[in-house]
């Protein structure tokens, strides 16, 4: 009997080429769902380990983090899942959880149900960036989400916060994820001009040109009495360039700073509390492994929406590179994705 095999999309070595490899279909472990990709979503990270090499163990290697497609086998003790559902995940890690390939094995916590009124390539956007905002706000702030079954439920409360980088997808995210865990606080986010009436409808009270000569006036005259923000929630480490912004950090108050881990070095003042975030910081927070599915449930209740415009790269794996070069040159709010 010829064993099953599958495809998988390899990096052979830093800065690539990739090749179409054929390899055995992996079986889901106890706890794990194995899905058939249909859409995979590209993030940054994909393009840093192909070029930097970062968190890359060994060559050939696969990426991928983000992605939707249909349950094809389930592990032992699996319960809410079944073959045949449509799902969507966070991938990554391992080769085997890695969503560059045709099936991918991943722990079940990190699936969701494709909620109805999102496509498939929709829901692929998703999970990282909602992961890795929620992280910074609940892991690096400790800000209680009030969504999380089994989650913390008392925990600061800032009364006005900035989230720089608004119209990444971690930051778009994060700009939603705030308004529902503080409906009445001050949230103020900075972008390009062209995102500001979009922001604003994620939840953002105001946003700001993130070029403006003026920024840290401009962000400080919608704060109350003018003193500043609380905390500052930096999803594309704008602070390395722009060092002055941590003057918008009211005096007296708690000068929290969560950075969410892009890699790049910053610099933070005395005095000023800085705390790292990744996206998987979630699966260890009371209620952390419930985070996908009450993802899901926001999106059902129309809690949640997809923070950023779509933009199909192409269809098939080799449409994956060409998007990962497009990503690499940089993208204003908008997410990338590759039907296979
Ligand atoms: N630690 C983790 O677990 C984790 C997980 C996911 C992502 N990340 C990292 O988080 C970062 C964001 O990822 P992403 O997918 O959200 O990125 P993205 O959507 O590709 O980010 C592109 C956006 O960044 C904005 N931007 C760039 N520099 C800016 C600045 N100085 N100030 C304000 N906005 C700026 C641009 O805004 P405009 O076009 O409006 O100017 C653009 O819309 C990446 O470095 C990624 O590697 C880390």
């Amino acid at each position: 009997m010829t064993k099953e095999t599958t495809l998988q999309y390899q990096a052979l070595q830093k800065g690539g080429p990739f090749a179409l490899v054929s390899v055995p279909k992996p079986e889901p472990g106890p706890g794990e769902v194995s899905i058939r990709l249909k859409v995979i979503g590209l993030n940054p990270l994909d393009w840093k380990k192909l070029h930097i090499g970062e968190i890359v163990p060994s060559w050939p290697c696969v990426f991928g983090l983000d992605g939707a497609g249909i349950v094809e086998a389930v592990g032992h003790g699996v319960r809410d899942f079944k073959p045949g559902d449509e799902v969507f995940s966070l991938f990554g890690h391992e080769l085997r959880a890695s969503s560059f390939q045709e099936i991918a094995i991943v722990s079940e916590h990190f699936v969701g149900k494709r909620p109805e009124n999102l496509t498939f390539e929709e829901a692929a956007t998703l999970p990282i960036c909602y992961l890795t905002a929620a992280a910074s706000i609940y892991y690096a702030l400790k800000i209680p989400l009030p969504f999380l079954p089994e989650g913390e439920t008392s925990g600061p409360q800032p009364s006005t916060i900035l989230v720089l980088g608004g119209s990444s997808g971690v930051g778009a995210s994060a700009i939603q994820i705030l308004r529902l865990a503080l409906p009445t606080s001050v949230i103020l986010t900075t972008s390009s001009p062209q995102h500001h009436e979009h922001l604003r409808s994620l939840g953002a009270s105001e946003a700001f040109d993130r070029t403006s000569p003026n920024l840290v006036e401009d962000i400080k005259s919608h704060t109350p009495g003018g003193k500043g923000v609380e905390m500052i929630i930096d999803a594309v480490a704008s602070a390395a360039k722009q060092t002055s912004i941590f003057e918008v950090l009211a005096e007296g108050g708690p000068k929290e700073y969560a950075e969410v881990f892009t890699g790049v070095k910053i610099e933070v003042p005395d005095g000023v509390k800085r705390n790292v975030a990744f996206g998987r910081n979630m699966f260890q927070m009371p209620g952390g492994k419930h985070a996908i599915t009450a993802l899901a449930e926001l999106v059902r209740q129309g809690k949640y929406r997809v923070p950023l415009q779509i933009q199909n790269a192409g269809n098939g794996f080799e449409a994956i590179a060409r998007g990962l070069e497009d990503l690499r040159k940089g993208v204003s709010g908008t997410k990338l994705v590759v039907t296979v």
